[in-house]
């Protein structure tokens, strides 16, 4: 087998895409060297989107093997740079680097409110974080909705943040360029719920930023890309070992995502709802899930005599908040539910029964705020800042005729109708509370 190199100006001339694609079309196992070829010629556009997206689509109904998603991800962390933050210093010590990465839920604003408790416990986060993926949003579209906010920074602001005050929440840039590519087309293709691509994706990124300790938040339920909860620890294990073997320390937490996480979907309506945590309030889910992901986080970083939950109490971790957003050109003056932008247009579904809210389905409250204009269908969109959902009743909580269940916003009424469409059949009105479930279902470590 001959070594694929990274950069070559010429293709391999003994490879060609269709072959490769029939290959894993017809169930087979993709060489080193033909996953390095792969990488490597779609990273530098010798590949084209047509074919990389046939060759996602059969990697998504035939799957990899460990060694092909191992090396697939180690070929993606090699397409571009790999941070290195360990010489940095604050107050003469190094600095405890550590992030968190979720694979994909409804409602999963965790970032916003988690990272600025980490900063106020003494963590540094590096954190290379996404777009929205599918029925799922994404946090910088979510932190885009603060006015002047931008996620392009370079790595020379990484550092000064990282050093002043203790995070940075990036675009991966020039972070595994195959990632972005593939991440782009995985959302507009129909790809995105499949295991060997979750784990390369979300594993080549966090490797290459440079973080030292990574906790890894691993969705089951309806609302995740990978339903199952044997799915999820499969998926779970796979990141968990990638990180031992590119030598870092990494865990992972089972969640629930068979209902949305808070009360609101979308992207300034989750900004609203994390400040409202910020602030020592907001849903306990919410609060729940951050204050047990700071812990993992501290814990793996070795810093301890911080209680996370004083921080939302005491005002620290919302100081840090601003001074991250401060920091990367976010308006500081806008953090407020009544600064931050909601759609022009509403709509509301109210009851029409009495009882208690039941289940609430993520996925269809996902795809709901897609349809409303918070997602892409084409790689590029822009998404709609305002575009989102507030869930007026959650599970459990008592239901009378014509109380308002959901508010819709969206700045495109003709989006109305497709998002109620969604939302039909998403609930149901029942006699006794839904069975309680734990947020936190295991740890993998
Ligand atoms: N997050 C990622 O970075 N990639 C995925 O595929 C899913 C979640």
């Amino acid at each position: 087998m001959t070594q694929a190199t990274f950069g070559a100006p010429e293709p391999m001339s003994h490879l060609d895409a269709p072959s490769v694609i029939r290959t894993k079309r017809d169930g087979g196992v993709l060489s080193d060297d033909v996953i390095d070829w792969v990488i490597d010629g779609y990273t530098h556009d010798r590949i084209g989107d047509g074919q990389m997206a046939a060759l996602l689509m059969a990697i998504f109904l035939r799957g990899m093997t460990r060694a092909e998603i191992a090396r697939w991800t180690a070929a993606m962390v090699a397409s571009g740079e790999r941070f290195d933050f360990s010489d940095l210093r604050r107050a003469g010590r190094p600095l405890a680097l550590v992030d968190k990465h979720s694979t994909g839920g409804v409602g999963d604003k965790i970032t916003i409110p988690l990272v600025p408790v980490v900063m106020a416990c003494g963590g540094a986060v590096p954190q290379a974080a996404g777009r929205g993926l599918g029925h799922t949003g994404g946090t910088l579209d979510k932190l885009e909705s603060i006015p002047g906010f931008t996620a392009e920074l370079t790595k020379q602001q990484i550092r000064q943040q990282l050093c002043d005050i203790g995070a940075a929440i990036f675009a991966a840039g020039e972070l595994a360029p195959a990632d972005r590519k593939i991440y782009a087309l995985r959302d507009v293709t129909g790809t995105t719920e499949s295991l060997p691509l979750i784990a390369s994706s979300v594993m080549s990124k966090k490797i290459a930023e440079g973080t030292r300790a990574l906790v890894l938040d691993t969705k089951v339920g309806s609302g995740a890309f990978l339903a199952t909860e044997a799915e999820a620890r499969e998926l779970a294990r796979t990141m968990v070992d990638l990180g031992a073997e590119h030598g870092l320390p990494t865990r992972a937490v089972l969640t629930d995502m068979e209902v949305p996480l808070g009360r609101t979907v979308g992207n300034a309506v989750e900004v609203v709802e994390s400040l409202e945590v910020l602030e020592g309030g907001g849903p306990a889910d919410v609060v729940e899930l951050t204050l047990a992901l700071a812990g993992e986080m501290l814990d793996l970083a070795g810093l301890d005599g911080v209680d996370p939950a004083e921080t939302l109490g005491d005002g620290t971790a919302m100081d840090a908040f601003r001074a991250l957003v401060g920091a990367q050109g976010g308006d500081v003056a806008a953090l407020s539910a009544e600064a931050l932008p909601l759609g022009s247009h509403t709509e509301t579904v109210r009851a029409s029964g009495s009882g208690t809210m039941g289940d609430i389905d993520a996925m269809a409250v996902g795809l709901a705020v897609w349809r409303l204009g918070a997602g892409r269908s084409e790689p590029g969109q822009r998404v709609q800042s305002g575009a989102g959902l507030r869930i007026h009743r959650r599970p459990g909580e008592p239901v009378a005729p014509g109380e308002p269940l959901f508010t819709l916003y969206t700045d495109t009424p003709e989006r109305l109708g497709a998002a109620l469409s969604e939302l039909d059949g998403a609930y149901r009105i029942a006699t006794e509370p839904p069975a309680q479930r734990p947020l936190i279902i295991d740890r993998i470590t």
